[in-house]
């Protein structure tokens, strides 16, 4: 009988998590594909991901996917240009998407460098002309903060608005900087969500949003419950420490 919840996938260190994280984009683009022709994603930022995203790059799995019939989104972005250090679009280029061949036509960033409100509605219409109302993703990558916030939907910026434009961008205190964020309605719409969080840091907040009080609005994260899609955890032992 496993200590935790059937959705919530333990693994021994961080190579392993990465492996199973990337084996989850491959396996939800074979899918997807093979169902519908296409694959669209939102990718998480932040660094628990970057390991994943490198094994994209490289055999097998570089090659297990056909790129051309594979859409890239972001969850959210932080109000910086491109060639940030900060940018997860830097981030997700850097780690694999420089190394596959997809069109660069099939990316699409959102504008950390605009003004932000600007941005947040350009993004929700890219959303809504390509994905529908509200836009249905095949995965949603996100990461957990310790503060139990996820994509960029922080405590204490109203993360639970559930905004028409689909895309927010609300001023982070604690990051001191403007953000853009796909909402929950755009989260809650996807059909597989996949949650990702590694390191004892994570520990005490894992086991607080899992076994804790439910109260979306000091933990957003909380807030992810696919309307018909499945949502899946996947951390390794050490941000599962406090869960047994
Ligand atoms: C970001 C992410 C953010 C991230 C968490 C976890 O832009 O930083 O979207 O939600 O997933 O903060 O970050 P780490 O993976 O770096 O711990």
């Amino acid at each position: 009988m496993s200590d935790f919840p059937d959705n919530v996938h333990v693994y021994a260190n961080p190579d392993k998590l990465a492996a199973a994280l990337a084996d989850r984009f491959v396996n939800c683009a074979q899918t997807a594909i093979t169902e519908r022709g296409t694959f669209h994603v939102a990718l998480a930022g932040g660094t628990t991901p970057k390991a994943a995203y490198a094994l994209l790059a490289q055999e097998p799995r570089r090659t297990a996917v056909n790129w051309n019939d594979v859409f890239v989104f972001f969850g959210d972005e932080r109000c910086v240009p491109p060639t940030d250090e900060a940018s997860n679009y830097r981030m997700a280029m850097d780690t694999f998407l420089h190394a596959v061949n997809i069109p660069g036509h099939n990316v699409h960033r959102m504008r950390g460098e605009d003004e932000p409100a600007a941005a947040a509605r350009a993004y929700s219409q890219l959303l809504r002309e390509d994905l529908g109302e509200p836009p249905r993703f095949d995965l949603i990558m996100l990461g957990m903060g310790p503060d139990g916030h996820t994509a960029s939907l922080f405590p204490g910026t109203d993360p639970l608005t559930d905004d028409a434009q689909l895309v927010r961008a609300p001023y982070v205190e604690t990051a001191a900087m403007s953000r853009l964020t796909i909402t929950p309605r755009v989260i809650n719409a996807a059909r597989d969500v996949a949650i990702a969080a590694e390191g004892q840091a994570k520990a005490a907040i894992l086991a607080a949003v899992l076994r804790g009080v439910h109260d979306p609005t000091t933990y957003p994260i909380q807030i992810v419950a696919p309307l018909e899609g499945r949502l899946d955890w996947l951390v390794d032992a050490a941000a599962a420490s406090a869960l047994t």
